[in-house]
């Protein structure tokens, strides 16, 4: 059984950040399946809990790790679908120049240093050393209102670890080699990539993980009536 997590909702949530390194330490399965039924609470258009979850940890994990990293250094893949706009614009570039510099900055990668980039990035397919990876799909033949059935089932996946006192990033990295990614989980035709997520225990030593990341704050993107 596990213990009521002694953490409010909101701390869940302010204290949920993408942690890019983790301890070796393993997660219990049982730990795992915990997050997932909790997460698989939330709603979804009439129900039909679109989501598929592949969780890879010990060997399985090594060899989704091994294949992506060998598949990138031969050279670009078509990704699974397009996360980000074509043309970048105003305020969604400065945001995400701002995420990428603070994050290069604080590990001393500098502008022209192409390589440090690529190391770093590269890390996403090791899973930042994490014990567990988890892929999510859902049926191709689903219509755009799935996308939101996913989202919030695998925001409630990140906030339930937070109960559990585990950590998480999720990761677009994944869908950049998505036939190869399909190969290791067994994929069938039918199924949409959507993200990879790595799972564990913060490394809290790790410089990476003291990047403070921003928010607007709600009188920003809110327009309030009737009060
Ligand atoms: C769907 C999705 C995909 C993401 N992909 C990656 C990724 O591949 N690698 C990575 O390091 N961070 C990834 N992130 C993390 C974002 O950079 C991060 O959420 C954002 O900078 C805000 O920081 P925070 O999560 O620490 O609050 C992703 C986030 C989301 C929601």
């Amino acid at each position: 059984m596990h213990a009521k997590p002694q953490i409010s909702v909101d701390e869940a949530i302010t204290t949920r950040k993408s942690v890019r390194a983790f301890r070796p330490d393993p997660v219990p399965l049982e730990t795992i399946k915990h997050i997932l039924n909790v997460a698989a609470r939330a709603p979804s258009g009439t129900n039909i809990q679109p989501w598929q979850v592949y969780v890879l940890a010990g060997e399985a994990k090594r060899r989704m790790s091994a294949a992506v990293l060998t598949r990138r250094e031969a050279g670009p893949a078509q990704p699974e679908f397009s996360y980000y706009p074509k043309k970048w614009f105003e305020p969604y570039l400065a945001r995400r120049r701002k995420v990428g510099w603070d994050l290069y900055g604080l590990l001393g990668i500098t502008r022209d240093n192409k390589p440090g980039m690529w190391a770093q990035f590269g890390r996403n397919y090791l899973f930042f050393d994490a014990p567990v990876g988890l892929f999510f799909t859902f049926h191709r033949d689903l219509e755009l209102g799935t996308w939101l059935d996913m989202g919030m089932f695998i925001q409630n996946v990140m906030i339930a670890a937070r109960g559990q006192g585990l950590h998480t990033c999720p990761q677009a990295a994944w869908i950049e080699y998505p036939e190869t990614v399909a190969a290791e989980l067994g994929l069938k035709p039918h199924e949409q990539l959507v993200c990879g997520m790595s799972m564990g225990y913060a490394d809290e030593s790790a410089l990476v993980n003291t990047l403070e990341t921003e928010r607007a704050p709600c009188e920003a993107f809110t327009v309030f009536r009737g009060f």
